[in-house]
C-alpha cells in the first residue's frame, strides 16, 4: 500500500488521518465518523473502496493506485455556504497537481470541481452533509476526492485520464495527498468561513476549462447550450444562451470544442 502522510500545513492545524486498506466508501466512513461526534478535522483515506461513489449518484470505480481521501469538517461557517467547499476542493485539487506534476497549461478544472488533464477527466469531487449526533452540534460537511493516479477508469459516461499520462516520474498517491492536505489547508484559509469567496472565484475561473467557449449543459429535465461566460458570486454557471441568460446550479457540462480536439468523439466529458 501506498504510504500516506499529512503534510506539514495539515499537521500543524491539527488535522488527523486515519487510513484503511479497505473501506466501502471513505465519504461513508466520514459521515458514520461525524454521526458519532467526530467534529474533524479528519481525513480518511483507503487504498481500496468497494463502494466509492460519484456525483449524481453515479458509482466511482476505485482502482488500485489511486487516490480516495474524504475530509470531515465542521466549523467551517455557515451551512447555507457549504456548497462553496466544492469549490474550495477543486482549487485545493488542482493546487496539489500542479504542485506535484509542474503540468500547469494541461490541467484545468471543469465545473462544478473536476479536474481535466489534456480535456479528459483525472478527479473528481464529492460533497456531502454529515449529520452531528446532537442538536445545535455545527453541521459537519464530508470532502470526497478522487484522482486517477495510475489508472482511469473504462466506465465512465466520461473520458478519463491518470497522471501517468504525463509521462516522468510515477507520481503516487500518497505524494498527492500529502499535498493535498496542506493545499485544503491553504485553500479553506483563503475561501475564509466564505468572506474570501470572491478571490477564490477569481482563482478558480483562471484555471476554467472553456470559459468564453460553447457548452451544453445538461440539466435534471433540459439539456442547454450557450457560451460559459463565468461563474456567478454563488458559483452558478452562467451560460448565455439565444433566449437569455441561465444560471445553473446543478448538472454536468459538455465542452464541445475540447471534444473535438479529441480523436473519440462518441464519449462525451
Ligand atoms: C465525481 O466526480 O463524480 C466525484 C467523485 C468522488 C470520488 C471520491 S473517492 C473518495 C470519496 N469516496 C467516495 O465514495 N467518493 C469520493
Amino acid at each position: 500500500m501506498e504510504h500516506f502522510k499529512l503534510g506539514e500545513r495539515a499537521l500543524s492545524h491539527g488535522v488527523r488521518l486515519e487510513i484503511y486498506d479497505e473501506i466501502d466508501s471513505t465519504n461513508d466512513e466520514a459521515k458514520r465518523r461525524a454521526e458519532a461526534g467526530d467534529a474533524g478535522p479528519l481525513w480518511i483515506v483507503a487504498a481500496r473502496q468497494t463502494k466509492g461513489r460519484g456525483r449524481l449518484g453515479r458509482r466511482w470505480s476505485s482502482l488500485d493506485g489511486n487516490l480516495h481521501a474524504s475530509l470531515l469538517i465542521s466549523d467551517f461557517g455557515p451551512a447555507a455556504l457549504a456548497p462553496q467547499l466544492g469549490f474550495v476542493a477543486g482549487l485545493a485539487t488542482i493546487g496539489a497537481l500542479i504542485e506535484a506534476t509542474g503540468a500547469t497549461e494541461r490541467l484545468a478544472l471543469k465545473w462544478p470541481n473536476d479536474v481535466l488533464l489534456d480535456g479528459e477527466k483525472l478527479a473528481g469531487v464529492l460533497l456531502e452533509g454529515a449529520q452531528p449526533p446532537w442538536p445545535g452540534a455545527p453541521f459537519g460537511c464530508v470532502i470526497g476526492i478522487g484522482v486517477n493516479c495510475v489508472a482511469a477508469p473504462h466506465d465512465l459516461a466520461t473520458r478519463a485520464s491518470d497522471l501517468s499520462r504525463l509521462g516522468g516520474p510515477r507520481r503516487d498517491a500518497g505524494a498527492i495527498f500529502a499535498s493535498l492536505s496542506n493545499k485544503m489547508e491553504e485553500t479553506l484559509a483563503l475561501w475564509a468561513g466564505g468572506s474570501g469567496f470572491p478571490a477564490l472565484r477569481e482563482r478558480w475561473l483562471s484555471h476554467a476549462a472553456g470559459l468564453g467557449g460553447e457548452i451544453e449543459a445538461q440539466l435534471a429535465r433540459e439539456t442547454i447550450s450557450g457560451v460559459f461566460e463565468t461563474i456567478d458570486a454563488d458559483g452558478r454557471l452562467i451560460v448565455s444562451t439565444r433566449n437569455g441568460r441561465r444560471a445553473i446550479e446543478a448538472g454536468d457540462i459538455f465542452l464541445p470544442a475540447l471534444a473535438a480536439a479529441r480523436p473519440d468523439p462518441e464519449r462525451r466529458q
